[in-house]
């Protein structure tokens, strides 16, 4: 499918304005592009007892899942200090990169963004080559 690769990432940056970061300070933006063309939108949301926080990549995917959707093709990810625009780009943490593994294919793209123009694409095998997930227990 056609991949808006520009609409995803100034989603992904619109998004870090919702981030609830009052600890780290640090505001990540997510747009997961569904295979049926819906943008699902997500922002980290932190908590005071730390273990509870939920990144933005997960946000989104809970989100998307939680109205029945789980064939995705993209997601746009932006991070960075408050206040200030991305200086690198956000990796996803390993959570996040197992959740992609439960709901995507090879096919899935991870868009790291620093800017509309700055950005890296990589697959899904690429960020998670030896991924444990559902073929190990369903077959
Ligand atoms: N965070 C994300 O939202 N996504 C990532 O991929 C990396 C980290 C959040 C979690 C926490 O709120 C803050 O960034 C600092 O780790």
């Amino acid at each position: 499918m056609d991949i808006n690769v520009q609409e995803l990432i100034k989603t992904a940056l619109e998004m870090r304005k919702m981030s609830y970061t009052p600890y780290s300070h640090f505001n990540v933006g997510a747009a997961l592009l569904s295979k049926d063309g819906q943008i699902y939108t997500g922002c980290n949301i932190e908590n005071a007892a730390f273990t509870p926080t939920n990144c933005a990549e997960r946000t989104a995917f809970f989100k998307a899942v939680s109205e029945g959707v789980k064939d995705f093709a993209a997601i746009a990810i932006a991070g960075g200090p408050d206040g200030s625009d991305p200086v690198d780009f956000c990796p996803p943490c390993g959570v996040c990169r197992q959740v992609m593994s439960e709901f995507c294919h090879d096919d899935f793209q991870i868009i790291m963004a620093k800017s509309l123009t700055e950005y890296k694409i990589v697959t899904l095998p690429e960020s998670v080559p030896d991924r444990f997930g559902p073929k190990d227990l369903l077959g």
